[in-house]
């Protein structure tokens, strides 16, 4: 499939999706939206995608916000349908796919940038990276699930703090307030993800996807987290993979889940 603003390549299990509007530091307009929501589907439909890694085109930028030329003279309801059909399609979509997707914050997140970034399983950031909320700075709150995630990475305070003076923080900062993983130079980011990636495709596809379930849970208004993980520890006796996992062990090789 081809698209205008992103890119989106499949390699040895890892599909890499890339922003690529780097002359507008990668900010998400409408259609950056709607054609990341198409690949971020058809990824986690392809079974040769075993984990998908998000990140922006160029040396400056993961996201630098949503596309304030796009919202600029936007009314209330306009405003509140904004929120909405982005957190629709993209950060809710994204945070509940049941392939592992990691964002590898390779410059500025900033506004709907960092929330796409908190919207993803993990984080790794290159040391270049500066985070941050600045929505009040221009007279909005963060609308794409900002005020939600940030505060259940960071704490209540940090993100006050940061929400409020719209400030950014440093990629050490925020490894240090457990917003990101991982801290490492540029050239090392995309080769680190990989890493992991590889580490995350030795195991069970299903049990994966039953734990992010279970995991996001958690961070959910009236749901019992410990509910629905003993419904999907129970359905994994189920599964092939199970089968594989447990026989491997004992016969003491390497498990090849078969993904079902
Ligand atoms: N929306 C639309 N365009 C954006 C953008 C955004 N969120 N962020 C950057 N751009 C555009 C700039 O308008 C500029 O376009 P131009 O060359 O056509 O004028 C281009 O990207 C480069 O940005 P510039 O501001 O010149 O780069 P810089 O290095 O001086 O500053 C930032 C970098 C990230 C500090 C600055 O771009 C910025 O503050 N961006 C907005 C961040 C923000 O408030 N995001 C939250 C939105 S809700």
């Amino acid at each position: 499939m081809s698209y205008e603003n992103i890119l989106s390549k499949t390699h040895d299990g890892i599909t890499t999706i890339t922003i690529n509007r780097p002359n507008k530091l990668n900010a998400l307009n409408k259609a950056t939206i709607n054609e990341l929501n198409q690949a971020f589907k058809v990824a986690d439909k392809d079974k040769k995608t075993k984990v998908i890694i998000i990140t922006g085109s160029g040396e400056k930028a993961f996201v630098a916000g949503a596309d304030i030329s796009e919202f600029a003279d936007f009314d209330v309801a306009e405003g509140g349908k904004l929120a909405a059909k982005g957190q629709e399609l993209l950060f809710d979509y994204v945070e509940n796919l049941s392939t592992p997707v990691i964002a590898a914050v390779n410059g500025f997140a900033l506004g709907g940038g960092l929330e796409l970034a908190m919207a993803c399983h993990f984080r790794i950031a290159s040391d270049n990276a500066k985070m941050g909320l600045p929505e009040t700075s221009l007279g909005v709150i963060p609308g794409y699930g900002g005020t939600q995630r940030l505060p259940q990475l960071v704490g209540k305070g940090r993100a006050m703090e940061m929400v409020m003076t719209a400030g950014m923080i440093d990629a050490d900062t925020a490894k240090a307030y457990g917003l990101v993983n991982h801290v490492t130079t540029q050239e090392e980011l995309m080769p680190l993800c990989e890493k992991i990636a590889g580490k995350i495709m030795r195991n069970s596809p299903v049990a994966i996807k039953g734990a992010i379930k279970a995991i996001n849970a958690n961070y959910k208004d009236g749901v019992d987290g410990f509910k629905v993980e003993i419904k999907q520890f129970g359905k994994c006796f189920g599964t092939d993979d199970f089968t594989e996992g447990t026989t491997a062990f004992l016969e003491k090789r390497k498990a090849e889940f078969p993904g079902r």
